[in-house]
């Protein structure tokens, strides 16, 4: 029996329902024709070979080559992944394990590292294909160190390996847009704003996950939007893209290993129907509880709420991110 087998499929009770004979038929949404995935790679031979054919054709199929393409499209990255293949861990066990990391060794990164980062992150779902994201990849010191003065100087960013700089981008749509003479006025609204800052963080968690699946290390960095038009001006980001979250990836320091941090409980974040705000309140007093239990294990005093409520206190506690909305106008995304 496989891991999937053991959760039967459930069907949802309106794909049973009978199609009603008397009144009108609601109106539905066709769905086109079920196109058939290509069974050729699955077909591979096992052992390494086999492997590293089908990691191509997977590739090739991310980037829609052909798989004599595939090593062109994203170098080095059919390797990786058919040598993931021998990694004990699973995804689940990946997400569950996850830490922020911010001690790394002095050890550059492998040059396969960076294509399989941004092909897990372009593997992400993207809101109507637009791919209104791209990333920065920086490794220059120099440029560190400056990126760095520009986020609160963390010091695990002047000393990353590689700062991954996750960038909401509608300058790309808006220049195909501007060659071929056409318009593109809803480029011009928040909602497009918004879809492209969530394609930038599904691509970053993505590449996250793929990270630690390679037994690398990973924290974000929220502060590339304490100075985003300096930032911007820095990564001579066009007209239409902004800053939206920045990743250090490193090998993790084996003398820090860090902890996993414990979440909610399930009683305070999920909701079955409809939104419960008091049912939350027992779960969320149990877990401060343990949090303070946390951070006296790290040599912290206080709880999770102590923080939570300090980090939203004001301006102050926002630095510089209080003007977003005006830095968003500037960089050319509409903020309303
Ligand atoms: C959008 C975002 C921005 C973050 N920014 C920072 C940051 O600027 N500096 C930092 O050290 N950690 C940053 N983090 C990491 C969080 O502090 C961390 O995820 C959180 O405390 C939970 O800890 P864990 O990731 O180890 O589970 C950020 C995380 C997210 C999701």
């Amino acid at each position: 029996m496989t891991a999937i087998d053991a959760f039967p499929v459930t069907t949802h009770p309106t794909e049973t329902a009978p199609v009603p004979t008397t009144g009108r038929v609601p109106a539905r949404t066709s769905l086109p024709a079920c196109p058939q995935p290509s069974r050729r790679g699955s077909q591979a031979p096992p052992g390494r070979t086999g492997r590293l054919a089908l990691a191509r054709a997977q590739v090739a199929a991310r980037y829609g080559v052909s798989r004599r393409r595939a090593d062109t499209a994203a170098p080095q990255v059919a390797e990786t992944v058919a040598a993931a293949a021998d990694l004990p861990r699973s995804v689940l066990d990946v997400q569950l394990s996850h830490r922020s990391v911010r001690r790394f060794l002095p050890r550059p990164l492998a040059s396969s590292v960076l294509p399989t980062l941004v092909a897990a992150a372009q593997s992400a779902p993207t809101s109507s294909n637009l791919q209104l994201w791209s990333v920065v990849a920086i490794t220059d010191p120099a440029r560190l160190a400056r990126v760095a003065r520009l986020c609160g100087e963390q010091e695990h960013v002047r000393d990353a390996p590689l700062l991954l700089v996750w960038v909401a981008d509608v300058a790309r749509v808006r220049a195909l847009a501007a060659r071929r003479g056409r318009a593109v006025p809803a480029t011009g609204y928040l909602e497009t704003t918004v879809a492209s800052f969530l394609d930038a963080t599904l691509a970053a968690q993505n590449a996250v996950v793929a990270a630690e699946s390679l037994g690398l290390g990973t924290v974000y960095l929220g502060s590339v939007r304490d100075a985003p038009e300096a930032l911007a001006a820095e990564l001579r980001l066009p007209r239409g893209a902004a800053p939206v979250v920045g990743l250090v990836v490193g090998h993790p320091d084996p003398s820090c290993p860090g902890r996993v941090k414990p979440r909610l409980p399930q009683a305070a974040v999920l909701h079955h129907e409809t939104y419960d705000v008091e049912r939350q309140l027992r779960p969320v007093a149990a877990y401060e509880r343990r949090m303070v239990d946390y951070y006296r294990g790290e040599g912290l005093e206080g709880g999770w709420v102590a923080r939570a409520l300090a980090r939203l206190r004001g301006n102050g506690s926002l630095r510089g991110r209080e003007h977003l909305r005006s830095a968003l106008t500037a960089l050319g995304l509409p903020s309303w």
